[in-house]
């Protein structure tokens, strides 16, 4: 949600207006709605084990929606993945799957595997790791 102050200072009492502590008028924070009621009906829907808790580390560590579990669920429920690195039918769908995924990402991106490769991780601290301990610093020069 966009939060814009435009009316910085703004406090007291508005003529007109009543003197809600938590309205616009009352603390000059003024909110701009982005998504619409049914847009926030489904968002709420997919968080609902949220319940009153307010999660802030979307940006580390992002929530599956509801929607992701179900269809991870069905996913798991419905083929036999495997270790992609082998050649039989479970290894197959798995390398699909991954390639799948991959080519996701680099449309998300605007990109091809011409141009970047992807490496999936177990998480941020992994990737940060790789990045360290792999990038030629300093034009790869050690000293
Ligand atoms: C608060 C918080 N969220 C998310 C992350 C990312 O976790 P991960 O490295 O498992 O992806 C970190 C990593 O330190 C973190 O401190």
């Amino acid at each position: 949600m966009d939060v814009r102050n435009k009316n910085e200072g703004a406090k007291g009492r508005v003529e007109g207006v009543e003197n809600d502590e938590t309205s616009p008028e009352s603390t000059g924070l003024f909110y701009m709605e982005i998504l619409n009621q049914d847009e926030l009906k489904k968002l709420k829907a997919e968080f609902s084990r949220l319940k009153n808790s307010c999660y802030l580390d979307h940006a580390g560590a992002s929530l599956y929606a509801e929607s992701q579990i179900a269809s991870h669920f069905s996913e798991l429920q419905t083929n036999i993945y495997s270790n992609p690195h082998s050649r039989n039918p479970s290894s197959t769908i798995t390398t699909d799957a991954i390639d799948f995924v991959r080519h996701k990402i680099l449309a998300h991106f605007g990109t091809t595997a011409d141009e970047y490769t992807v490496i999936f991780t177990s998480g941020a601290t992994s990737a940060l790791k790789i990045v360290a301990e792999s990038f030629e610093f300093n034009g790869g020069n050690p000293h």
